[in-house]
C-alpha cells in the first residue's frame, strides 16, 4: 500500500523552534537512528517508526556514518525507506549525518581530518541516495586534528553543496568556542551543537549550553532517556530484547547499578503523580528548557515513540517537583 502522510501532521501539536540564530525550524522532538535501524533490526518496524514520526510532525531524522550494525547500514536502510515511502517529501525533511568515529579500516577511517570527513560524506550520500544532507556534523573532537582543519572542511562541504548547514558534536568547551569562532569568522556559522543531556548526565547544563547560546548555535540533545535507564523498563531486571540485553546494544548491563535503579524507581513515583510514564517525564524535564532546540529520541517500537511524543503534553514542573527531582538525583 502506498504511504499517505497524515494530513494533520502540521496541526500544531508538534512545536517547531528556530535553531540558534538561523532561520531553520526544528521540531522539539527529533528521531535518531543510532540503534534499531541497522541490518540486525526489523525493517518493517523501522519503516513504521519513520512514518509514525513523520505523521506526528517529526521532520528531523538524525544519522551518522557508523550507525548500524553493521556500520553504514542505518544510512542504507534509511535511504531505501526514503525512496519507498517519502518520495515527494524530501523538502519536508531535515536529515543529518556525521563523521568522526571509527568507520573503515586504516588511518583515514576515523577522526576529524579533512581526509576522513570528505571521504565520509561522499560515502554517506551514496548510501542514503541523497544529493545533500541538511546538516553535517563533526561527530567528535579527535584530540589531534587542528580545529581549523576540521572547521574549514565543514565549510568546504557546504560550499560544495553537499550539506546545507554544519554542526559539531561532543566538543570539549574550549574546542567548542574555537570552532564557533572559526566558523563565524569564515562566514558559515555553526548551526547546531549536539551533546548528551539527561537527568542522569547534566554535565553540559551550564557551560556548553550557555556557550552555544552566546554564539548563536542551536543545541540538540542526545540520549535523553540515558539509553533507556530513564524509563520503567529496568526497574525489575533486564528484559529480553532491551538495549542492555542485546549484544548489539551500546548500553552495558554494568550500567544498571542498584543506585540507578533506586533513583529511577523514585523518579518513576513522581512521574506517576504527574500522570506520566518515567520516559515522558524525563523528556518533559529536558523540553521545559527553552534553550534546548530539540531532543533526539531513540525508540525500538512505535508504542515507545508514541509514548515519547506524549511528553509534549506536559512540560511544566512545579518548584516542588523540580526540587524533589534534584534531591533524588543528588542522593
Ligand atoms: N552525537 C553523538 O555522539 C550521539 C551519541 C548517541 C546518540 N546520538 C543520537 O541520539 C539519538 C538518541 O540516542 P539514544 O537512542 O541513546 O536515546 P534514548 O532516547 O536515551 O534511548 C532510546 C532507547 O530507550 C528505550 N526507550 C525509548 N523510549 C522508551 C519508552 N517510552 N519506554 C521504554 N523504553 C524506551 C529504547 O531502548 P530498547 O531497545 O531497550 O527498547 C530506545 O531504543 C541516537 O539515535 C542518535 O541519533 C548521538
Amino acid at each position: 500500500m502506498i504511504y499517505q502522510p497524515d494530513e494533520d501532521r502540521y496541526d500544531g501539536r508538534m512545536p517547531y523552534t528556530l535553531c540558534g540564530n538561523s532561520g531553520l525550524l526544528l521540531p522539539r522532538i527529533s528521531l535518531g537512528l543510532w540503534h534499531n535501524f541497522g541490518d540486525v533490526d526489523d525493517q518493517s518496524v523501522a519503516k513504521e517508526m519513520l512514518t509514525y514520526a513523520f505523521d506526528h510532525g517529526i521532520t528531523h531524522f538524525d544519522l551518522a556514518n557508523n550507525y548500524g550494525p553493521s556500520p553504514g547500514s542505518a544510512e542504507s536502510n534509511f535511504g531505501r525507506i526514503l525512496k519507498e515511502v517519502f518520495l515527494g517529501h524530501r523538502d519536508e525533511l531535515i536529515i543529518s549525518s556525521k563523521a568522526g568515529h571509527d568507520m573503515w579500516q586504516g588511518p583515514y577511517g576515523t577522526g576529524s581530518s579533512r581526509k576522513n570527513l570528505m571521504a565520509s560524506i561522499d560515502q554517506s550520500l551514496k548510501r542514503t541516495g541523497l544529493d545533500y544532507f541538511d546538516i553535517f556534523y563533526s561527530h567528535r573532537y579527535d584530540g589531534v586534528t587542528p580545529i581549523e582543519e576540521t572547521m574549514q572542511t565543514l565549510i568546504d562541504i557546504v560550499k560544495q553543496g553537499k550539506a546545507l548547514y554544519i554542526g559539531i558534536s561532543k566538543y570539549p568547551t574550549d574546542k567548542q568556542v574555537m570552532a564557533y569562532k572559526y566558523l563565524k569568522e569564515h562566514g558559515v556559522p555553526c548551526l547546531i551543537s549536539q551533546y548528551r543531556y539527561n537527568m542522569f548526565d547534566r554535565q553540559v547544563e551550564h557551560e556548553n549550553i550557555e556557550i552555544a547560546q552566546l554564539y548563536g548555535s542551536g543545541f540538540i540533545v542526545f540520549s535523553p532517556l540515558a539509553q533507556g535507564l530513564l524509563t520503567d523498563k529496568y526497574l525489575h531486571g533486564i528484559p529480553d530484547n532491551s538495549r542492555a540485553a542485546r549484544p548489539s546494544g551500546f548500553l552495558k548491563e554494568s550500567a544498571i547499578t542498584p543506585e540507578i535503579v533506586m533513583k529511577a524507581t523514585k523518579l518513576n513515583a513522581i512521574a506517576e503523580q504527574r500522570g506520566q510514564t518515567l520516559a515522558e517525564m524525563a523528556l518533559s524535564w529536558i523540553l521545559k528548557d527553552s534553550r534546548i532546540t530539540s531532543v533526539i529520541i531513540g525508540s525500538s517500537s512505535v508504542s515507545q515513540l508514541a509514548n515519547n511524543i506524549n511528553a509534549l503534553n506536559n512540560i511544566k514542573f512545579s518548584k516542588e517537583e523540580l526540587q524533589e527531582i534534584d534531591r533524588i538525583l543528588g542522593e
